[in-house]
C-alpha cells in the first residue's frame, strides 16, 4: 500500500514532499505555520490578505489606526469612494510580512504567498501590482494567485527581475478557467510554475455556484490532465478541497497529481492562526453545522460554521479602516446591504444585516469561522480530555500523518495527560 512520501514534487531541481499547506487570511496560515511546513520538507502558505492588520500585530506598526485617522471624516458617510490605501505603506507592509518571514526559513521546504484578486483595494491593478511586487522583492519563494481569474496578473510583474526565477501558480476550479489564464498571460511567455485544481469541498471561498455540489475534484483533475496532456504542457497539478487522509492524497498522486495542498486539518494546529476557542468550534462541528452561503460580498459562495458570529452581525461598515474588498468605484456588497437594514430600521440602534457580512472586520476579529467540508471529521484526528476539549495537534503531526499514513488511517496523538 502505497503513503504519499513515496512521492516527491519536484521543481527543477528541488524535490518536496507532495503536500502543500493552502493560504488561510487573515493571518489563520500564519508564518509560524508555513515555516514549520517548509521545516518538514513541504510548502508553506502565508497570506496576504490584511496585511496591514497582521504587521500591526506581528511587528506593532500602527497602520491601520493611522489610516483611520486619516479618514475618520467618513465613517457616516456610505460613499466610500475617498477611501485609499497609499502604496508605499502596503509595499512596506507587505515586506516586513514577507521579509521577516523568509529570513526564518530553515529546512528543505519553501514558502509562498497567497494573493486574492478579489482584494479589490478600490484600485484593483495598482494595489495587485504593488502586493505582488513587493512579496517579489522580500524573497518570496513563490505566489499562488487566487480567488479571481487573474488574466493580467502576470503583465504586471513581468519587468521584476524575479518574474522567472520565483515560482507562480494559479488556483482554478475548472480547466475553463486555467485555459483562460493561460491564454491571456501567453503575452508574457511565462506558464504557471503549478496549478491548484480547488474542488467545491474546499474551505475559504468556492470557485462554483451555489449548485457547488454538481461538481466533483476527482472529474475536474481528470479534465485538467488530460486537457495538458493534450497541450503538451507539463505543469504540475496539485488537487485541493477535501484531501483529508494521507490516502485521500495517494489517490490524486496515483491519477497524475504532483502533490495535493490541504488546509483544514491545519486549523487545529497549535501554529494555525485561529484563537484556541475557535479551534475548539472546528474540532465540535458536526456535519449539519458547516454550510455555504452568500454571505461573502466578493460574491463567491463561501463554506463556514452555520454558528459563525459574522453571520447576522450588523457591523457598520468598516472600510476608513480597513477596506480590502472595495472596488475601483468604492462599493462593497455589504455596504449596500447594511443601508438597506439600516433604513428599513430607522431609529435602531443596533440592526442585524443576513445577506452579506463585512469580512474585513469579521476575518480580522476571526469571526467568520470558514472551514472545508470535512471540518467535522476533526474530532476523529485527536482525543478528547476530561473536560470535553479536544487536544490541539502539532503542524509537524498533522503533517506526517499525511506523510505516512496508510490504509485510509489516521494518527491520533499521544495524550498528554
Ligand atoms: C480557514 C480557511 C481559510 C482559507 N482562506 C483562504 C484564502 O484566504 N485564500 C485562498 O485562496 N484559499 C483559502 N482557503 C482554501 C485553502 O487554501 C485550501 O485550498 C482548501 O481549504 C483545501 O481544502 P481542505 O480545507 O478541505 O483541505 C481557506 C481554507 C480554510 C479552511
Amino acid at each position: 500500500m502505497k503513503k504519499l512520501d513515496d512521492f516527491r514534487l519536484m521543481f527543477g531541481k528541488r524535490e518536496l514532499v507532495p503536500i502543500m499547506v493552502g493560504g488561510m487570511g487573515v493571518d489563520i496560515s500564519t508564518s509560524a505555520l508555513a515555516l514549520e511546513i517548509a521545516r518538514l520538507g513541504g510548502i508553506g502558505h502565508i497570506s496576504d490578505a490584511m496585511v496591514k492588520t497582521i504587521t500591526d500585530r506581528r511587528f506593532n506598526t500602527n497602520y491601520v489606526k493611522e489610516k483611520l485617522q486619516i479618514y475618520k471624516f467618513n465613517v457616516c458617510n456610505m460613499d466610500k469612494s475617498a477611501v485609499h490605501f497609499r502604496l508605499n505603506e502596503l509595499a512596506e507592509a507587505t515586506k516586513l510580512h514577507v521579509g521577516k518571514t523568509m529570513e526564518a526559513v530553515r529546512g528543505a521546504g519553501m514558502v509562498f504567498i497567497n494573493c486574492m484578486e478579489k482584494l479589490t483595494m478600490n484600485a484593483p491593478k495598482e494595489t495587485l501590482a504593488v502586493r505582488l511586487r513587493s512579496a517579489l522583492d522580500a524573497g518570496i519563494d513563490g505566489i499562488t494567485l487566487a480567488a479571481g481569474l487573474h488574466l493580467s496578473s502576470f503583465s504586471l510583474i513581468e519587468d521584476h527581475p524575479r518574474f522567472r526565477d520565483a515560482k507562480l501558480g494559479i488556483i482554478v476550479s475548472s480547466v475553463r478557467a486555467l485555459q483562460l489564464f493561460i491564454r491571456k498571460n501567453a503575452r508574457t511567455n511565462r506558464l504557471p510554475d503549478y496549478v491548484v485544481v480547488e474542488g467545491p469541498l474546499a474551505g475559504g471561498h468556492l470557485g462554483f455556484g451555489m449548485d457547488w455540489a454538481k461538481f466533483d475534484l476527482a472529474t475536474i483533475v481528470g479534465e485538467v490532465l488530460t486537457w495538458l496532456k493534450s497541450e503538451k504542457l507539463d505543469i504540475p497539478v496539485i488537487p485541493a478541497g477535501g484531501i483529508f487522509t494521507g490516502s485521500d492524497a495517494v489517490r490524486f498522486m496515483e491519477q497524475g497529481a504532483a502533490g495535493v495542498q490541504v488546509a483544514t486539518r491545519f486549523t487545529v494546529a497549535d501554529e494555525c492562526g485561529l484563537p484556541d476557542k475557535v479551534k475548539q468550534e472546528y474540532f465540535r462541528a458536526s456535519e449539519e453545522d458547516v454550510e455555504v452561503n452568500e454571505t461573502s460580498p466578493t460574491g463567491y459562495p463561501m463554506r463556514m460554521l452555520k454558528s459563525s458570529p459574522s453571520i447576522g452581525a450588523g457591523t457598520r461598515p468598516n472600510c476608513e479602516a480597513y477596506g480590502y474588498l472595495l472596488d475601483a468605484t468604492g462599493h462593497c456588497a455589504y455596504i449596500k446591504a447594511y443601508n438597506k437594514v439600516v433604513e428599513e430600521n430607522p431609529g435602531a440602534k443596533k440592526v442585524e444585516v443576513f445577506d452579506k457580512t463585512c469580512l474585513c472586520t469579521h476575518m480580522r476579529n476571526f469571526d467568520c469561522w470558514t472551514c472545508g467540508q470535512y471540518v467535522y471529521r476533526l474530532k476523529d484526528t485527536t482525543v478528547k480530555a476530561a473536560d470535553g476539549s479536544y487536544m490541539q495537534l502539532s503542524a509537524q503531526h498533522v503533517f506526517e500523518d499525511y506523510q505516512f499514513s496508510t490504509d485510509n488511517r489516521i494518527a491520533l496523538p499521544a495524550f498528554a495527560a
